[in-house]
């Protein structure tokens, strides 16, 4: 597997990251069983796929729990990535950004990761009630006591960075203006893909002139891209994208145009290459500081999305990929 460097430590991890979320959060839970998840993580280290991205919330707690279960017996082969500030509660998720929470949560997760150490510790959300430098001087003392090797910062979601009708990432790039007085950003983590490609703009020049490294989260469109979901055929009530406005049946058939030029250029390569690794593909095409990570509970998944760094986009597959339609249905 190619390896890339995040942030000015040069901190090395195979090219394609794991997000693990989906093993237990947001997507159809009746499919997350622990032992195909663990034999998935397992054949993704084998495979060089080193940077494991999972958060305390996912579960919550268990998504964790079961990474520190292959940690404790591969702790030197994985690049640990976790992800703190959020808070599930019955029926919502909270924000707390406290740094006597920052300090619990983080001794919480070391024990639930079975480390001593998380290689890349992320501020999930601000809490709005909280200056972001105490939340990010929290964070940056437990680099200082050594339970955390760097730290990132995942970009303000969809719902929220749209909500005031500016560019998306305009709030997220507030804080990191903020956060870099207080202690250097390593990592930032948004959504990136074929469909959402906004980080283009303006976030991922600013990680590429500061030496910051950029994790692509949602890389497959929350598995859209991959050309393996039917319009129609529906979620589960617990499933994240039963209440997305990209996935109702209407937006997911607009939006098949998009598949249809991801299998296009799939099929120019041949050799059994699919839509999910031209997805993938385009993003690792989009700087060498970006390391995107596809969420996979099926270790299949894992080996064909692992695959990607092979599939080399000719600069007209990238001109076809950019022209492709903008994707219909959003938060806004
Ligand atoms: N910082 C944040 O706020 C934030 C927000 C969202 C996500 N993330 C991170 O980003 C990671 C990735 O995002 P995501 O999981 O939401 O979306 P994604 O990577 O765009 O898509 C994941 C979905 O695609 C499916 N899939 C994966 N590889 C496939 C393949 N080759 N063929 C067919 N289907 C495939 C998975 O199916 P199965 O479930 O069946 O395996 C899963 O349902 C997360 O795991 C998490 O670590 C961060």
């Amino acid at each position: 597997m190619e390896r890339r460097t995040i942030g000015a430590g040069a901190l090395a991890v195979g090219a394609v990251g794991l997000g693990c979320m989906p093993m237990s959060w947001a997507y159809s839970g009746s499919r997350q069983r622990g032992d195909e998840s663990l034999r998935a993580v397992h054949g993704a280290l084998d495979l060089g796929v080193t940077l494991l991205d999972t958060a305390d919330m996912y579960g919550p707690f268990t998504n964790e729990l079961l990474l520190g279960r292959v940690l404790r017996q591969r702790r030197a082969e994985a690049f640990v990535s976790t992800k703190v500030g959020l808070l599930v509660g019955e029926q919502h998720i909270v924000a707390n950004g406290r740094p006597g929470y920052v300090r619990r949560a983080c001794d919480a997760s070391l024990r639930r990761l079975q480390t001593d150490v998380i290689d890349l510790y992320q501020l999930h959300r601000a809490d709005p009630e909280v200056p972001v430098e105490e939340t990010w001087g929290a964070m940056a003392e437990l680099v200082r006591a050594g339970k955390v090797r760097a730290l990132g910062l995942c970009a303000v979601g969809a719902r929220g960075g749209r909500r005031s009708g500016a560019h998306l990432h305009d709030a997220t790039l507030r804080q990191l203006r903020r956060v870099q007085q207080v202690f250097p950003v390593t990592a930032v983590q948004a959504e990136l893909s074929v469909w959402s490609p906004e980080a283009l703009e303006s976030l991922l020049p600013w990680c590429a002139a500061r030496g910051v490294g950029f994790l692509a989260a949602m890389p497959l469109g929350n598995g859209f891209l991959t050309g393996t979901l039917t319009p129609g055929e529906g979620f589960e009530p617990d499933d994240l994208r039963a209440r997305h406005p990209r996935f109702t049946a209407e937006m997911m058939a607009a939006n098949q145009p998009i598949v249809a030029g991801l299998r296009r250029v799939a099929a120019r390569r041949g050799d059994g290459v699919t839509a999910a690794q031209v997805a993938l593909a385009w993003v690792l095409a989009q700087g060498r500081h970006v390391v995107p990570v596809p969420g996979a509970k099926q270790g299949r998944w894992v080996a064909e999305n692992a695959g990607s760094v092979d599939v080399r986009l000719t600069a007209e597959d990238l001109r076809e990929l950019g022209g492709l339609p903008a994707a219909q249905g959003s938060w806004d």
